[in-house]
């Protein structure tokens, strides 16, 4: 590895600085470049030092500000010439985020590298929408999945994994595809009536949660307009949101107030 520079791939989390973990806030404090996401909120990047330069990466829905090759080489240049880099990611870096292609590209270059873990969105929105990824007698294990193909790639579900109504299901990049994995879900055996939340702009002041059903979950997603970026969690667990419900997001004099 290089003596040089490093470069430090962390996770942000899903949006409420609260939520940062400390080593992640010590090195936003001290970096001297730090390259961030859309999905990095701005309240988060109000932490990161003034002193620091601060380049954005970020995609939005078909356009790409940088090609991942792009950012890729961006971070190993930037290792090289003996800075101290973060690569900030929404969520947890390794979580759907690609940090993993990142980390590849440093090793191989040999620019020396940390992955500082982030907390990802199907944790962070289940507990701001009161609702636990797994619950004694109602989910005994979690599948993260994404709703988005690889670009080129078929929308494929695998339906003897996803059918198994003892499992939660948390769908990242779900919106695009929400009939279409409604659907392919009940044909698997998930029943129509299995509970189901959308969680838009989790742990953020502007949270909005909607509790629905897997057969309305299209549905709901149109009347409300959800909007990116917003998880999907589908199982029996939805139902204690109800009385697990505990974050209302509210400003007040610019201030978050949690009732
Ligand atoms: C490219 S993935 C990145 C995931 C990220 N690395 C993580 O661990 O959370 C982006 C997707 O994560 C989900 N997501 C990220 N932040 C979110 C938030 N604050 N509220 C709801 N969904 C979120 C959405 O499904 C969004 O489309």
């Amino acid at each position: 590895m290089t003596d040089k520079g490093k470069v430090y791939l962390v996770g942000a989390g899903p949006g409420d600085p609260d939520l940062l973990s400390v080593k992640a806030m010590r090195l936003l404090q001290t970096a001297t470049t730090v390259v961030y996401d859309r999905l990095v909120s701005p309240e988060i990047m109000q932490c990161v030092s003034p002193a620091a330069t601060q380049v954005y990466v970020g995609k939005t829905t078909g356009h790409h500000t940088l090609k991942q090759d792009e950012i890729n080489a961006l971070l190993v240049r930037l290792g090289r010439s003996g800075q101290t880099v973060v690569r900030l990611k929404g969520g947890d870096p390794l979580v759907f985020g690609r940090g993993s292609e990142e980390a590849l590209a440093l090793a191989q270059a040999r620019i020396s590298f940390e992955i500082v873990p982030g907390i990802s969105a199907a944790q962070a929105c289940a507990a701001y929408a009161g609702i636990p990824l797994t619950h004694r007698g109602l989910a005994r294990g979690v599948q993260f999945i994404t709703g988005h193909p690889r670009e080129g790639d078929e929308f494929h579900l695998d339906h003897a994994a996803l059918s198994d109504p003892g499992q939660t299901l948390v769908v990242y990049m779900g919106l695009a595809n929400v009939s279409r994995i409604a659907n392919e879900l009940i044909s698997a055996g998930r029943r129509a009536d299995t509970p189901a939340a959308i969680i838009e702009r989790g742990t953020t002041t502007r949270q909005r949660t909607l509790l629905t059903s897997l057969e309305q979950l299209p549905n709901t997603v149109r009347i409300h307009a959800v909007e990116s970026p917003a998880l999907l969690v589908i199982g029996k667990v939805v139902e204690l949101a109800e009385q697990l419900s505990w974050f209302t997001p509210a400003v007040e004099d610019g201030r978050r107030r949690y009732a």
